[in-house]
């Protein structure tokens, strides 16, 4: 397959460019475009056939089920079978935006969507040519993040070629997304409603809409040994589990290289991945640091001694003082790191609040749990 790149604007996107996205979807086609939070790689949600293609392109096992995208609230019962006022209401506070709903599924989408449960996940995205594109073609688009299975989710057009190439018909070329992680998912088919998966809304705001809502608990994030034994032990049983949360997968945002995710007081944490950075590369390992600039810069030191052996690579990703840019940032500095073929990457976040929890849970599933706590933390 020849896989075309079309540049898009981003702002003011071209007619032309979005009339041959909507050919290619209305011939049961995959294309990749962008949202505000990431790529995504699309196909007419309910062309099972055409669904099908996204999960050869990806490498994605059929058990983990896909986002449908709509280009307006009144368009979600086109695959969820009501909207509940719930729904309405985070749709109106929210919508265009990163937050995806899970809802009861109409009997027409296929099982292939949502992985053979009787709910769909949707969302509204905001990106203007994600709604150029929805409002142009008049369907719900089911897509999923356009990297292959277990990459980074992809930011730019160039992440989507490098992982898709030869494997889907278009991508559209729009820039680098906005967000830079992808929606925060909320089950609404629980009572209370459940955050699934953190992402471009925080928790804080969805509770300004949802008093009771709940977060993620350390089960959820896969903190607990029940989880280790889901994740490790039965892994061939989870794996024919329809994946409810993403994560219960080994290897979900998995860099080539080993991560280890460093937790605790700031000062600490730079020290030790600093001494855990020497150590390693006195060991011959080539090692990767990703941690927010202020980290990076306080790491200098240990970077310059290695320099010399080309050792030790340090990636900043945005800062601690502003999270948002940090969540832009990160999967493009954790696909840089793995360019560089570093055998093991050693990484730290930016507090784990508003965007900081996004962060840190795909920090913590690239790092398939090994974290390492120190100082202030460890000991409390
Ligand atoms: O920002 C985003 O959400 C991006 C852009 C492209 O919209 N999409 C995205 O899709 O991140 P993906 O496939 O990488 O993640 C979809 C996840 C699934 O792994 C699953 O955990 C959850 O959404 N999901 C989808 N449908 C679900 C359902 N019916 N019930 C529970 N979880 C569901
Ligand atoms: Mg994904």
């Amino acid at each position: 397959m020849i896989t075309r790149v079309l540049t898009v604007d981003r702002d003011a996107p071209d007619a032309s460019v979005i009339a041959e996205a909507v050919a290619v979807w209305r011939a049961g086609g995959v294309v990749a475009f962008p949202t505000e939070t990431v790529y995504g790689l699309g196909a007419y949600a309910l062309d099972a056939v055409a669904v099908a293609r996204i999960f050869t392109a990806k490498g994605r096992p059929s058990n983990d089920p896909l986002i449908v995208h709509v280009a307006s609230m009144a368009e979600v019962t086109r695959v969820a079978a009501a909207l509940p006022p719930l729904a309405r209401a985070l749709g109106e506070r929210f919508w265009p935006g990163p937050l995806t709903l899970i809802l009861p599924k109409r009997p027409d989408v296929p099982a292939l969507v949502t992985a053979g449960l009787q709910t769909v996940g949707v969302r509204v995205p905001a990106h203007p040519v994600a709604r150029a594109l929805l409002e142009a073609s008049g369907l719900p688009i089911a897509a999923p993040s356009a990297n292959r299975f277990s990459r980074p989710s992809p930011t730019c057009a160039a992440h989507v070629l490098a992982d898709l190439d030869g494997r889907v018909d278009l991508i559209l070329d729009g820039g680098t997304t906005d967000v830079g992680v992808e929606s925060t998912i909320v089950d609404l088919t629980v009572d209370p409603p459940l955050v699934r998966r953190p992402g471009g809304i925080s928790l804080g705001a969805l509770r300004a809409v949802v008093p009771d809502i709940r977060g993620q608990t350390p089960v959820d994030r896969g903190q607990t040994p029940s989880m280790e034994l889901r994740t490790v032990d039965n892994a061939a049983a989870v794996e024919h589990m329809p994946q409810v949360a993403p994560g219960q997968l080994i290897r979900h945002y998995a860099p080539r290289a080993v991560l280890t995710l460093y937790e605790g007081q700031t000062d600490a944490v730079v020290t030790a991945i600093g001494t855990d950075a020497r150590r390693l590369a006195a060991e011959g390992q080539r090692v990767g640091l990703l941690t927010p600039e202020e980290d990076l810069l306080a790491l200098a030191p240990v970077i310059a001694a290695a320099a010399a052996r080309g050792r030790v690579l340090g990636r900043a990703y945005g800062s601690r003082r502003d999270s948002a840019r940090a969540a832009h940032e990160l999967f493009a500095s954790l696909r840089g790191l793995d360019g560089e073929q570093v055998d093991v990457i050693l990484a730290s976040a930016p507090a784990d609040a508003e965007i900081g929890q996004a962060i840190r849970d795909r920090l913590f599933r690239a790092a398939e749990g090994r974290v390492r706590r120190v100082g202030a933390k460890e000991e409390a």
